[in-house]
């Protein structure tokens, strides 16, 4: 017999074919309805986590098969690791592979705020660029400017050195400090106060924990310069939305690109939604035909050695 693995959103049929060769696939067909995951895992062997969908102690006690998990993704918040080691189920990710992706998105939400171009391309689109204005749509200089990055993992790495082609000074914080890259990047590292104080545009990139929850609310928003960006593309509950509106509202700060929400999807009746010094995108991070293609492969290779009983190429380790 086959082991039993389930998908919880599509992945690509080639990538469903290398595991339907040795698996019994069963992957829910769409991403409009949330995965009934608690149903199906009481009689998998292995478990496949395509968006955020919580994987808890609980549904692993009625799992007894189950020997492997993986996220498609970097983030495992919503998997219960610890839980997961003391049951001996692998936990796995796909890390590295989308950290230049995800850090080219930071750069793009970065840019089009500071530039104005979401609005610059509304403005066109509702026909109201009648005569050229050189009065309107001022942003903010981004080159010499100075970023401060949260959470300098391999994503906000690889924001550093973007921003270094822009001639940025860069600071950083993170809980334990980098002295090789401060050297190799010439950054700097600074406390989070710091850091928000100094900073033009501010970009996360911590993992989402119970440290990092509401991380950035009402105080850390008033520390910030009155010209300064945020831009969040790590997990949305980082940020306190309701601190941020009113930020943004106030003009405490100049604005903020969101990749992340909380929750995701956005209420549509959200107050940061009437805002016009916001984008916001549907966590598109790692969303290129390269990247998206190579996190299915990485975690059918963690599914794959998981079920073999083999340690995973990509495990996640966790400390604490
Ligand atoms: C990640 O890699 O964690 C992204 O959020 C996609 O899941």
């Amino acid at each position: 017999m086959k082991p039993k693995i389930f998908i919880s959103r599509p992945i690509p049929d080639t990538v469903v074919n290398r595991l339907a060769e040795v698996c019994e696939v069963d992957m829910w067909p769409t991403s409009q309805t949330l995965p009934p995951i608690g149903e199906k895992i009481f009689n998998l062997d292995g478990l496949m986590t395509y968006g955020h969908e919580p994987v808890t102690a609980y549904m692993m006690d009625s799992a007894p098969n189950l020997k492997v998990i993986t996220a498609v993704g970097v983030g495992y918040d919503h998997i219960d690791a610890i839980e997961a080691k003391k049951r001996q189920i692998s936990v796995g990710n796909t890390p590295d592979v989308l950290s230049d992706t995800t850090a080219d998105m930071t750069f793009a939400l970065l840019l089009s705020a500071a530039r104005n171009i979401v609005r610059g391309n509304t403005f066109v689109q509702n026909e109201e660029w009648s005569y050229y204005d050189p009065n309107i749509l001022w942003g903010q200089e981004v080159h010499h400017a100075t970023i401060g990055i949260v959470g300098m993992g391999r994503i906000g790495y690889s924001v550093a050195k973007r921003a270094l082609g822009f001639d940025m000074r860069v600071l950083y914080n993170k809980r334990t400090r980098r002295p090789d890259w401060e050297v190799d990047l010439g950054i700097e590292h600074v406390e989070l106060d710091e850091l928000l104080k100094m900073s033009d545009f501010v970009t996360l990139h911590p993992p989402m924990s119970s440290e990092t929850y509401h991380l950035i609310g009402e105080r850390e928003l008033g520390l910030m310069k009155s010209n300064a960006i945020l831009v969040n593309i790590a997990r949305g509950p980082i940020v306190d939305g309701q601190a941020l509106y009113r930020a943004l509202k106030d003009g405490q700060i100049a604005g903020a690109a969101l990749d992340v929400t909380e929750p995701e999807p956005i209420n549509p009746d959200h107050l940061l939604l009437t805002l016009d010094n916001l984008i916001i995108c549907p966590h598109l991070g790692s969303a290129t035909h390269q990247t998206r293609m190579k996190m299915a492969n990485m975690a059918a290779d963690n599914i794959l050695a998981g079920l073999k009983g083999e340690p995973l190429p990509y495990e996640v380790i966790e400390t604490r």
